[in-house]
This record gives C-alpha cells, sequence and structure tokens, in this order.
C-alpha cells in the first residue's frame, strides 16, 4: 500500500506541485528571468494596433521591416517610425503607389523612419530638417514643428501631423501620423541642375530623355503627371515674373499647393 503511494505516477504530479510552489513563492525576490529578447518587431507592434495594413504590407514587401531589426540590433541609437494608417494611403491619388519602382517604395517606407530614437520631449528641441534614413539634405526635408501638445511634420511635399503615440520603449519610439510623408526627392521637381531651360515650357513638357537616374526615377505615370503640374506652374509663375524668386517660395505660393494637392491627391 505504502509503496503504491510512491509509485513514480503519483509522485511526478506532487514532484510538479512542489515545483510550482516554489518557483512562484521565489520568484519576487528574483530577477525577471532573463530571455534573449530579440528587438521589438515593427510589423507585430502595428499588427496589434490594427488598421496599419498597408504600410504593414509596404515594410514587408520593401524588406525595410528587416533593415530596422537589423539596425536595431547593431546600433544603440534607437529607431523612430512615423507610421500611416490604411486611410491615409487610401486618400493617396489611385495609381500613385503603384506607380513607383521598387527603390522608390523602398525611399518612401525609409523617408518614414529615422535613425535615431526620439522621445516626444525631444520634438521641441531637435533641429531641423531631421536626418531620415531615405537620406538627408535638400532632398529629404523633413521638419518638425512644436506647439504645445500639437506636432507637425512638413516635408515640403505635405504637412502631417502626429496623432499619437503606437509605442515606445528606449529603443524604438512608432508614431502615428494623418498624412503618408511624401519625399520631396520622389514628387518635388527634379534638381535644380536638370531643370528644364526657363524658355516657355510647351504643354506636357518633360526632361529630355537622358542618361542620369533622376529622369529614369521619374518615369512612373504620376510622377510625370506631377512634374507636368510643376512645369505648368513655373510657366504660369514666369508670366507673373515670378521666376526670380527662390524655387522655394514658388512652393509656398497658394496657386502651386493647389495644384500639388490636385496632382497628388485624387
Ligand atoms: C499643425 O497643423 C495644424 C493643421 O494644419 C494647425 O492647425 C496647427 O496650428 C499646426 N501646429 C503647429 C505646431 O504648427
Ligand atoms: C526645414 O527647416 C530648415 C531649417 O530651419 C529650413 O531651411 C527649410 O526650409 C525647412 N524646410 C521645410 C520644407 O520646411
Ligand atoms: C504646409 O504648411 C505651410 C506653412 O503653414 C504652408 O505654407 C503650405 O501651403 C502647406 N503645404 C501643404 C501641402 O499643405
Amino acid at each position: 500500500m505504502l509503496k503504491q503511494l510512491f509509485s513514480p505516477f503519483l509522485l511526478l504530479p506532487i514532484f510538479f506541485l512542489y515545483l510550482i510552489t516554489t518557483t512562484s513563492a521565489q520568484s519576487p525576490a528574483l530577477a525577471p528571468v532573463a530571455l534573449p529578447a530579440g528587438p521589438p518587431s515593427i510589423v507585430a507592434i502595428l499588427q496589434k494596433k490594427t488598421g496599419f495594413n498597408t504600410f504593414i504590407r509596404l515594410l514587408k514587401s520593401t524588406h525595410v521591416d528587416d533593415q530596422i531589426t537589423s539596425q536595431l540590433l547593431s546600433s544603440n541609437q534607437g529607431m523612430t517610425i512615423f507610421a500611416p494608417a490604411d486611410n491615409t494611403f487610401s486618400s493617396l491619388a489611385s495609381g500613385l503607389l503603384n506607380s513607383l519602382n521598387d527603390q522608390q517604395k523602398v525611399e518612401l517606407m525609409q523617408f518614414h523612419i529615422l535613425p535615431n530614437y526620439l522621445p516626444l520631449s525631444q520634438f521641441q528641441t531637435v533641429s531641423n530638417p531631421l536626418r531620415t534614413q531615405a537620406g538627408n539634405g535638400p532632398r529629404f526635408p523633413l521638419n518638425v514643428t512644436v506647439n504645445g501638445n500639437s506636432i507637425n511634420i512638413t516635408t515640403a511635399i505635405v504637412n502631417a501631423s502626429l496623432l499619437g503615440t503606437i509605442y515606445t520603449d528606449r529603443q524604438l519610439a512608432v508614431y502615428q501620423v494623418d498624412q503618408v510623408l511624401l519625399p520631396y526627392d520622389i514628387f518635388g521637381p527634379p534638381a535644380p541642375a536638370e531643370a528644364p531651360a526657363p524658355s516657355k515650357p510647351k504643354k506636357k513638357a518633360l526632361p529630355p530623355p537622358s542618361d542620369d537616374t533622376t529622369a529614369t526615377v521619374r518615369s512612373s505615370d504620376a510622377a510625370s503627371l506631377i512634374y507636368q503640374a510643376v512645369n505648368a506652374w513655373k510657366a504660369m509663375a514666369q508670366e507673373y515674373n515670378q521666376l526670380s524668386q527662390t524655387s522655394s517660395s514658388l512652393f509656398e505660393h497658394p496657386d502651386f499647393q493647389s495644384q500639388f494637392q490636385t496632382a497628388i491627391y485624387s
């Protein structure tokens, strides 16, 4: 009878019970179990939030999600990601996304990423323009302005607002933005060096086919449509004798902005 009681079948549950009670009794005193924690997954973070399917799809198809992971592993600067929700993509002109080539899609995704961790408290003091993963300099302006609780971002093509924090730890910050951050490099006019001569541009004037890469990058339908809008505006501005002004003031002109809006949004 006693022998039966100590049979392995009976001892086993008792042993587990012992394990459970001792472990749980000890655990408050112990440090949290240090599993080899990888960097947080941006895809998992956004999937949990829901409503970011397009952004997730683009991050995956461009493999920028993997870049984020490996950079979080290799750098101690952390990262900041501006995530636009699905409705912001659907308010873009139809076909705009599809008109981008693979390289431009990578650039678009990388433009939503800063190669450093930027907590909300630091937006106020950060100096413009911010460096993005896609690049910096005049082709990649990304400026932030802070006023009280409101934080805005301008890319020279779109003005966006920060809607809130989706995720933050000490190395990764993910913020929701209310617009797709369209980079000037793709959606702005070509670099000044290759701007057409200031003769009266003909209708549908496009840059001459050349061996420079920007012309190739710009071959997409939507990009040329926008380029045409720019040209049309330049012609208009010329008539009003405004070409002597800096190009940046041209871009700030409401007529130009409205042409851009018409070209970019449906
Ligand atoms: C941000 O943009 C909104 C809407 O365009 C505007 O009302 C607000 O004043 C802007 N805030 C800042 C800090 O620029
Ligand atoms: C961004 O800020 C820099 C520095 O203040 C300024 O020179 C530039 O014109 C700004 N660009 C945009 C698009 O606001
Ligand atoms: C962005 O904001 C600036 C400054 O408020 C304004 O001049 C410009 O027209 C806006 N651009 C767009 C695309 O809304």
